[in-house]
């Protein structure tokens, strides 16, 4: 067991435009965020992630930076953020920034110097290239629809964009560029911040000479394989660790987008040479299908288990994994695998607690927060969204119908509708005109109401937050090993912890059916029970589970 705080912790996600509106202007800011301190005090967490606050044009709200070390107008000013920061520790939480250092904004002024001639200082700071017979440099697609190539008149040539148009990607191969991020993180860890969560770290370097990407049948573009897990990425996180993150007692995780396990290990490795973590995609990626993430397509929880159970097993003891259902990019997990019920959603959140990793929660999944009916494009705020739209409805590829069930089963914006805070207008988010709709659930789903109530939602989270951080099984539930029963069973998930011959078992019937079940492992009936959402169902070897049910104890 190599004991680390970051292993032992559980991370809040804050998305922060959607978190706590303290001002009126329909937009949530770090005030609001400080004003409910003791909220997320009381449910036991001690990391804050905070998505971006930076200086920003948003047209990804905040994932397009113009200045790294500003806040930007809507949330606040440095001040603010200060406070924020003093008063979070003074609560014992930590926070932990989102690093968005593949691309910056447009409007950054790197970019605008690099944008004004081919022989301007800053020109090598970005990706520029000639057009390849009046087209695009390479057939590469941006994520957010499109071409990732920009032409632009100045000069004449093309950036490259693996986001919007406004995102253009820098040049890490350019040690100017790589020296510039290091001071700018230096500067934040100087001043007192608990790490960073680094944005799409894993396509920071190309593959030289940019070759296409592959295009999948149907497509129009190449993939972007040919920039994720590039030649140079870990000789630049290694450079990155040297440079700054060595020098602090932070905890750093990396979104790697087309991670696999053995690249995995090198990011995320027991030597630390790197990150402390990473976010893998494979799980979310499982209810997608052939046309992509707009469609209703649902886990198949064998599927599920296999792929959950991989990242167990075969980073346990060579790497850490973080544990996530929810972000700001993912739909509800409690509409995605559960169904919208308490249960379920009690249900899900036991599947991953229980699991070896760093469990990191999204603002409102502690309440079970759900998918949102948006009805129509125009509810729509995001621009993977909008952008999807303009090519597959008005392209005439998907019908408007189609489209609209796919965004409200997969949708970014589901993560993003306010924070549920109490039954008054606009769930008590704010006292203006909220920038996206609420969720026209809230009354019934709301902070107020279930902080008070013992079996509600928001204390089952407590309790399972608790349980990991602060009781006699810490121990086995952070650091065991995990071990997967029943793996081709299609409504229930099972599996053991163990640590020094102590063992959990943990039973969750991910299913709306009641199942008899056969519990397949030893079991006596004077095991303890650690937590369930339903205590009359004892531990026996023929049990019935009744939906959604979800239990632990140790064997
Ligand atoms: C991943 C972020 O999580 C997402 O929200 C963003 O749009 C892209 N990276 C681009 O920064």
């Amino acid at each position: 067991m190599d004991k680390k705080w970051w292993k032992e912790s559980v991370v809040y996600q804050i998305y922060p435009r959607s978190f706590c509106d303290s001002n009126g202007d329909g937009i949530g800011d770090l005030n609001g965020i400080r004003s409910k301190l003791d909220y997320l005090q009381n449910l036991g967490i001690n990391v804050i992630w905070l998505s971006p606050v930076y200086k920003s044009p948003n047209d990804d709200n905040g994932y397009d930076i113009s200045d790294y070390q500003d806040i930007m107008d809507d949330f606040g000013n440095m001040e603010d953020f200060d406070n924020l920061l003093k008063e979070a520790h003074e609560h014992d939480i930590k926070i932990v920034m989102d690093l968005v250092v593949n691309h910056t904004s447009d409007e950054h002024k790197w970019f605008i110097e690099s944008r004004s001639s081919k022989d301007n200082p800053k020109r090598d700071y970005y990706i520029w290239r000639e057009g390849k017979d009046g087209k695009e440099p390479n057939n590469w697609g941006s994520c957010f629809s499109g071409s990732a190539w920009q032409y632009d008149e100045t000069t004449g040539m093309y950036y490259l964009h693996c986001f919007s148009t406004k995102q253009p990607d820098l040049n890490w191969d350019n040690p100017k560029v790589r020296d510039e991020v290091f001071n700018m993180m230096t500067w934040w860890c100087e001043k007192g911040i608990d790490g960073f969560r680094m944005d799409v770290i894993s396509m920071i370097s190309k593959v030289e000479g940019l070759p296409d990407g592959k295009v999948w049948p149907g497509g129009k573009y190449g993939d972007l394989s040919n920039t994720t897990n590039g030649p140079h990425v870990h000789q630049y996180l290694q450079e990155m660790n040297k440079k700054v993150l060595s020098k602090y007692d932070i905890m750093t995780v990396g979104e790697c987008a087309g991670v696999t396990i053995e690249e995995a290990q090198k990011y995320a490795g027991n030597d630390q040479t790197e990150l402390n973590m990473v976010f893998q995609f494979e799980h979310t990626s499982l209810d997608h299908d052939e046309n992509g993430k707009w469609t209703t397509k649902r886990f198949y929880l064998p599927d599920l288990k296999e792929n959950l159970s991989k990242w167990q097993v075969e980073l346990s003891g060579k790497a850490w994994n973080s544990l996530y259902w929810d972000n700001h990019d993912q739909p509800r997990i409690v509409s995605r695998l559960g169904d919208d019920s308490v249960a379920s959603a009690k249900c899900v959140a036991t599947v991953l607690h229980m699991m070896q990793g760093t469990p990191y929660v999204y603002q409102g999944e502690e309440l079970g927060m759900t998918n949102c009916k948006f009805g129509s494009i125009e509810n729509c705020k995001d621009i993977e969204i909008l952008n999807a739209y303009k090519e597959l409805v008005e392209g005439g590829k998907l019908s408007e119908e189609a489209f609209m069930k796919g965004v409200e089963a997969k949708g970014r914006d589901n993560a993003r509708t306010p924070m549920q805070w109490d039954s008054s207008e606009n769930a008590g988010f704010t006292t203006g005109k909220p920038w996206i709709m609420v969720n026209p659930n809230y009354k019934d789903i709301n902070a107020k109401r279930q902080v008070a109530d013992e079996d509600s939602v928001f204390n089952y989270y407590k309790k399972l937050i608790k349980l990991r951080r602060n009781s006699e099984w810490s121990d086995i539930i952070v650091y065991g090993i995990y071990e997967l029963l029943d793996p081709k069973d299609e409504n229930v998930y099972t599996y053991l912890r163990k640590l020094n011959n102590r063992t959990l078992l943990v039973i969750c019937n991910v299913s709306d059916s009641e199942i008899d079940y056969q519990v397949p492992t030893d079991c006596k009936e004077e095991a303890t029970l650690l937590i369930s959402n339903n205590e009359n169902v004892k531990l026996q070897k023929n049990i019935k589970l009744p939906p959604w049910f979800a239990g632990v104890w140790e064997i």
